[in-house]
């Protein structure tokens, strides 16, 4: 007999795991055709959907109906609707999934998550083996490719900031230094939240001069955009280092490095905060297990457990002081001994 909880919230079966991948890449192409934005003025037919993005109608038809049986469309009267999920895949949600929906199927992540067999048993990244160079040297060499990563981390850290705001005080911080910060999206709700306090976004460069979340915004003159390699140094002058995604990105070597460059200049009444994914003990459900085999799959990088921060920290000069859940990503803070 089926238990009662069971019956309320089914497991996927085997069946439904082994077609996980369908289901990513039937997403994805919904979005790349914008399929949701077209829907933001109410239902369509596939056929006006089909005019509108140019694609084959009974194809589509059939995409759209597949979508439908994980609520992510709905079907009525041979008219398509999104549904409030659906809704965060339009492109002008102002907490969107879409960029993000493209970064994760778009050839340059899907074709190394095709070979992830040849990375579990090197133990090497199957990003550079497909693509002939590791992960921040490809998007350093195509723009048009990072334009893309860079929008989608973007998507996750809107989805995260109003999380990361209604948890943390940054109220003491006069000046808040984002190391690996991407476009600004997180030192722009930081810095709109707190008037009083000053940023320094530090990215590479490349990444730095196309940073579309602050300038041109109301915080741009707060706000300072330097150029750095954060291997060899981050800026000076902050009162708080926000590190967001960024160590599992790496290996604990590499991870060592970014966190030493941070405990050089931080100054003595300093915070060290990195927001991310904490992993929880087997067993538990945790998607950031799933992350973990991405790091693997594209990059040097993992996931670390609440003991692995604690020894990186101390390792790199630093004590952790708390770990607080902010219901998306979790802040590992830390000061300097
Ligand atoms: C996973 S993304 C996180 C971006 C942002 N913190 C966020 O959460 O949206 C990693 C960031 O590290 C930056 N990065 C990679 N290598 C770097 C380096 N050597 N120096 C400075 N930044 C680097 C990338 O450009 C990218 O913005």
């Amino acid at each position: 007999m089926v238990p009662e909880e069971a019956k309320s919230n089914p497991q996927p079966t085997i069946r439904d795991l082994l077609w996980g991948f369908a289901i990513s890449q039937a997403v994805y192409v919904a979005a790349k055709l914008t399929i949701f934005d077209f829907l933001g003025d109410g239902p369509k037919t596939s056929g006006e959907l089909a005019d509108s993005v140019g694609a084959h109608e009974p194809s589509l038809r059939r995409l759209l109906r597949a979508l439908t049986t994980v609520n992510l469309l709905i079907e009525d009267n041979g008219r398509f609707a999104a549904t409030p999920m659906g809704e965060q895949l339009r492109s002008d949600h102002p907490e969107s999934w879409h960029p993000f929906a493209l970064g994760v199927g778009w050839p340059v992540n899907w074709r190394p998550w095709g070979e992830l067999e040849k990375t579990i048993l090197t133990g090497k990244p199957a990003f550079d083996q497909v693509h002939g160079i590791s992960f921040f040297e490809y998007f350093g060499q195509h723009s048009e490719n990072a334009a893309v990563f860079n929008a989608a981390m973007t998507s996750l850290t809107n989805v995260d900031l109003r999380a990361i705001l209604a948890t943390y005080d940054f109220s003491e911080f006069g000046t808040i230094v984002d190391v690996g910060g991407g476009n600004g999206a997180l030192l722009r709700g930081i810095l709109e939240r707190y008037p009083q306090a000053q940023g320094v976004l530090c990215d590479l460069p490349s990444v730095v001069a196309n940073a579309y979340a602050i300038r041109n915004t109301a915080v741009e003159a707060r706000c300072k955009l330097v150029g750095v390699d954060m291997f060899q140094s981050v800026s000076a002058g902050g009162d708080v280092y926000i590190l967001k995604q960024i160590l599992h990105d790496w290996n604990d070597d590499e991870a060592i490095q970014i966190l030493r460059n941070c405990r050089q200049v931080i100054p003595a009444h300093g915070k060290l905060l990195h927001i991310g994914e904490v992993l929880k003990p087997s067993n538990e459900p945790d998607f950031a297990k799933w992350l973990d085999l991405n790091m693997l799959v594209l990059l040097t990088g993992r996931e670390r457990t609440e003991a692995e921060f604690l020894e990186l920290y101390a390792t790199a000069g630093f004590r952790l002081t708390r770990v607080i859940s902010t219901g998306g990503p979790t802040i590992v803070e830390g000061i300097p001994v």
